[in-house]
């Protein structure tokens, strides 16, 4: 039997420089088998005979490959109603500020690495709830093509809905037997898009948003990523909007732009008025 081919350290650099060139998305040394085991499947998938085959190949196929490395390369870790306390906070006094300034117009947020969709359905759900008579412009973006086409679909494990309040479980989701339909309506009123949070331009794109929240992503860029991703949602960011990150998440070290503020123990961003 033929032993499956590893990953040597040049290639490996070269495929790390790579992925961290294109995502932002920093795969240190000691997290070299994590790459060894994750790239294992485009090389089998795409018959290769070993990892250095791998770079040729993915920049002779262009996108479509890309898509996948985007795929295989990320986390998506994700569940509704993660670290409710942030939840709890946007509901109780983000959404207030955010509606007493608008004057209950039309309000924005963003979910920029939403993975399966489970974030900003949460937001969408807690919006329905809380100002049913608000219109509101939900986004959820992603890098991964993959994880958006399962947002859209609405379909989720038990895992992902093991936290969701009684109340939300009964009104939002439908029992399928092993899974859970996301309610339809509701699905509806969120945009998914695929934005590469470093892509410029593709952020560029988003304007005037009243909350961000940027969960659970940052944590695999290194210091100069999250300065790009940080300082282009903060182009995105409405004057007097916030931006939330993961709960195990600062950007002390990251921005002076954006004051952070602490409501019930829940850090926040927010941009200064103009
Ligand atoms: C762990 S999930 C976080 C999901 C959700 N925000 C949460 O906290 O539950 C991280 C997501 O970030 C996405 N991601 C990674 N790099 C990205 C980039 N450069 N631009 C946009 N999304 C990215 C991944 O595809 C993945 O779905």
């Amino acid at each position: 039997m033929s032993q499956p081919p590893s990953l040597q350290d040049a290639t490996f650099r070269s495929l790390r420089d790579y992925i961290y060139a294109q995502t932002g998305i920093f795969v240190p040394d000691s997290k070299k088998y994590f790459l060894e085991n994750r790239l294992a499947r485009r090389i089998a998938e795409n018959k290769l005979s070993s990892f250095d085959d791998y770079l040729p190949f993915l920049l002779s196929r262009g996108n479509g490959e890309l898509k996948s490395l985007y795929g295989v390369v990320t986390t998506n870790e994700t569940y509704f109603f993660r670290e409710p306390q942030q939840f709890d906070v946007f509901t109780k006094h983000i959404l207030p500020r955010v509606l007493d300034r608008k004057r209950n117009k039309e309000i924005r947020v963003w979910s920029a690495a939403c993975s399966s969709g489970e974030e900003p359905y949460t937001v969408a759900a807690i919006l329905k709830e809380t100002a049913p008579a608000v219109r509101a412009e939900i986004i959820g973006s992603d890098i991964s093509d993959g994880v958006l086409e399962s947002a859209r679909r609405g379909i989720y494990s038990t895992y992902s809905v093991r936290v969701v309040p009684p109340y939300y479980q009964q009104k939002y989701f439908r029992s399928m037997g092993e899974t859970y339909e996301f309610d339809e309506g509701i699905r509806k009123t969120v945009k998914f898009m695929n934005v590469n949070l470093i892509d410029e331009k593709a952020v560029r794109a988003i304007r005037d948003v009243d909350v961000i929240l940027c969960r659970n992503v940052l944590i695999y860029f290194d210091d100069k990523s999250k300065r790009k991703a940080v300082s282009l949602m903060y182009d995105a960011l409405a004057p007097n909007g916030f931006l939330m990150v993961g709960t195990s998440e600062s950007l002390h070290s990251v921005t002076r732009a954006l004051q952070p503020t602490v409501i019930d123990r829940v850090v926040l961003y927010q941009k200064a008025g103009s």
